[in-house]
């Protein structure tokens, strides 16, 4: 594997560096302020991302206080944004660098249909000039960088990736996040981590690789094959918010990381749940519970408690669970 070094990103009048080559990949419904807020506690230098923002909507006032939010931010943080009118996306993106972006990302993988359907996300794959105008019309209207997440393209025997990629560095897109699946693949099969490559190969731009990276192993071996400047991980962060700065200390051999125990899972869970109620009051527990479950494994008895948060019809009884299983551990 290459030595990974520093990410510059020139942008239009402000340049950014990028000091953490593991991303943490745009999660709807995960990657929100408060689950951001405890990757940062393991990462305070990894670029995060927002959830996904539909640019009309920012237009029209909602889903501001993603972008609002951002003033509270300790690190870097990527707005990412979809839709596929150019207008829309450059408003969104001048409203967001006025918020504090660190830079803007375009959503070109979504495969939801509700956002494919109206021609946003990975739909966009199948129309490289418009892929094209908008990164276009978007980077000359803002001065912090431009990036994109992509998939392989629309389905394999239509996609040429290499092309699309190529086609977005030259409309002046500062970075290529490639998740190696086409969208008719959905999540299925593995990520195609030799076509990745072949984009590394051809593009002056870094290219961050993307898709099936559970650990610090997986990173050395998409990176070795790859090529690539750096990884994004997503699914494997969920309820594993300190994967981040394990991956990104275990391949620089730091041996600073320490593994979660239970107490530490658990902990985790009260302080992610209170955070989650005070911001949203009922909502909240509703919100915190997947993130409970997917956090509170591993350890004996988590299955257990488990079984028993999702049935909590409280915040309060939510949190006496919590702490009545730290009162068994100590
Ligand atoms: C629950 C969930 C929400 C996601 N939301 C987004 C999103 O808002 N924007 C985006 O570009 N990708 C999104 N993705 C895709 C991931 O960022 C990532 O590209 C994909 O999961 C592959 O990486 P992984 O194998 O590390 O999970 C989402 C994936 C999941 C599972």
């Amino acid at each position: 594997m290459k030595k990974l070094s520093t990410i510059f990103l020139s942008g239009n009048g402000t340049s950014r560096s990028l000091e953490c080559p593991i991303l943490q990949s745009p999660l709807a419904g995960v990657s929100d302020q408060i689950f951001r807020r405890f990757v940062r506690r393991w990462a305070p230098k990894a670029l995060l991302f927002t959830e996904m923002v539909n640019a009309k909507s920012l237009e029209l006032g909602h889903g501001v206080e993603k972008v609002i939010e951002l003033s509270e931010e300790t690190g870097p943080i990527g707005v990412q944004l979809f839709d596929h009118r150019p207008d829309s996306m450059v408003e969104a993106a001048i409203k967001a660098e006025s918020s504090g972006a660190f830079l803007i990302d375009i959503n070109m993988g979504c495969p939801v249909k509700k956002i494919a359907r109206k021609g946003g996300g990975s739909a966009l794959l199948k129309e490289p000039e418009l892929a094209k105008l908008i990164v276009k019309k978007v980077s000359k209207a803002i001065s912090i960088p431009l990036t994109v997440k992509i998939r392989l393209g629309w389905c394999e025997a239509t996609s040429d990736p290499v092309a699309f990629s190529l086609g977005l560095q030259e409309a002046g897109a500062q970075l290529i996040t490639v998740h190696g699946r086409t969208r008719r693949q959905g999540f299925a099969g593995s990520s195609n981590w030799e076509a990745i490559k072949k984009i590394k190969d051809k593009l002056d731009i870094p290219i961050i690789a993307n898709g099936d990276i559970k650990n610090s192993q997986d990173a050395i071996e998409c990176l070795k094959i790859t090529n690539a400047d750096g990884v994004m991980i997503g699914r494997a962060s969920m309820g594993a918010p300190w994967l981040i700065g394990q991956i990104d200390a275990e391949i620089k051999n730091q041996k600073t990381f320490k593994q979660p125990d239970a107490k530490m899972k658990i902990n985790l869970s009260l302080e992610h749940l209170k955070l989650l109620v005070s911001k949203k009051g009922y909502h909240g527990l509703l919100i915190a519970r997947k993130h409970l479950s997917w956090t509170c494994r591993g350890f004996e008895g988590a299955t257990n408690l488990r079984h028993k948060l999702v049935r909590a019809s409280t915040p309060t009884q939510a949190i006496k669970l919590l702490e009545d299983e730290l009162i068994k551990l100590n």
